[in-house]
């Protein structure tokens, strides 16, 4: 965290907020579904793609703030398998835009330690764009910091899909739980700790579907081109004050179990 308090000032607005997280208990991966952008351009009489356009800068803020707390992995929802269904310029717009954020960013990711992945069935994207990808790829792939993964071209059933298909391929008879995350896109991983969805839906959208078993999900009213530092900060502080006991119980509720006469 010392990386995002050397980047503010104490009279930052923001200050209070990120002073109020506890460095030992940064959740180790976020995940997002950057969801809003339409409406955030319907709301301003723009095209849908302004709104696209506009959900690049809450990108590069998040992917920045990510590093500097020292957050392990960060996951972005680009493109779901579903997104096809898009009209064709709304389609091409993304890809345009990917492109541009991949050529943008690239001296802001080396600077800041950050390596970048992609998930999904990334076969089906233009070559162009698949170019793009692999050159940034393969250029930070030495960088120890956050991993940034896109999920472009991704849907949860589709990697479980993928997943057993490897499996079935490679002859495996047996298989258990740990077995199938070692197969998913995002293998060697921490699962997200934190799901963050903007612009209020509360839905998970083929998203992660095995990863997110226990993650804490944090839903914001706020449309994804309003996304800044604050809320991703906020959405930290929320995740913090949750009482985690993956089907277990708390530590305090053990005790007072514990506590209980036994007759
Ligand atoms: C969902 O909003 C958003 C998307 C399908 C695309 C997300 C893309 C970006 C944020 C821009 C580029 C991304 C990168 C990684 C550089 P929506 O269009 O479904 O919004 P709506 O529900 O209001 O219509």
């Amino acid at each position: 965290m010392k990386a995002l308090f050397d980047q503010m000032q104490p009279s930052d607005s923001d200050w209070a907020l990120a002073k109020s997280i506890d460095p030992e208990r940064l959740p180790a991966h976020i995940a997002v579904i950057m969801d809003g952008n339409g409406r955030w351009a319907n709301r301003r009489s723009l095209p849908r793609v302004a709104g696209h356009k506009a959900g690049i800068a809450p990108v590069r803020n998040s992917v920045e703030s990510c590093a500097r707390l020292g957050i392990e992995v960060l996951t972005l929802y680009a493109f779901s398998v579903e997104n096809w269904k898009r009209p064709r310029h709304e389609v091409e717009t993304l890809w345009r835009l990917l492109r541009i954020y991949i050529r943008r960013e690239m001296p802001s990711l080396m600077r800041n330690n950050i390596r970048l992945a992609a998930i999904g069935r990334l076969s089906a994207l233009p070559e162009m764009v698949q170019d793009e990808l692999r050159d940034a790829v393969f250029a930070t792939r030495n960088n120890t910091g956050l991993q940034v993964n896109l999920a472009i071209n991704y849907g949860g059933r589709a990697e479980l899909t993928d997943a057993i298909n490897r499996m079935l391929k490679e002859g495996l008879t047996s298989i258990d739980e740990a077995s199938v995350s070692d197969y998913l896109y995002t293998a060697g991983l921490p699962d997200p700790d934190l799901l963050i969805r903007t612009s209020g839906e509360l839905r998970v959208s083929n998203f992660l579907l095995w990863q997110i078993a226990y993650a804490e999900i944090y839903v914001t009213e706020t449309l994804w081109p309003d996304f800044n530092r604050t809320e991703l900060l906020r959405a930290i502080v929320d995740y913090q004050k949750r009482d985690r006991r993956f089907g277990g119980l708390s530590p305090r509720r053990e005790q007072l179990v514990e506590a209980l006469p036994t007759r």
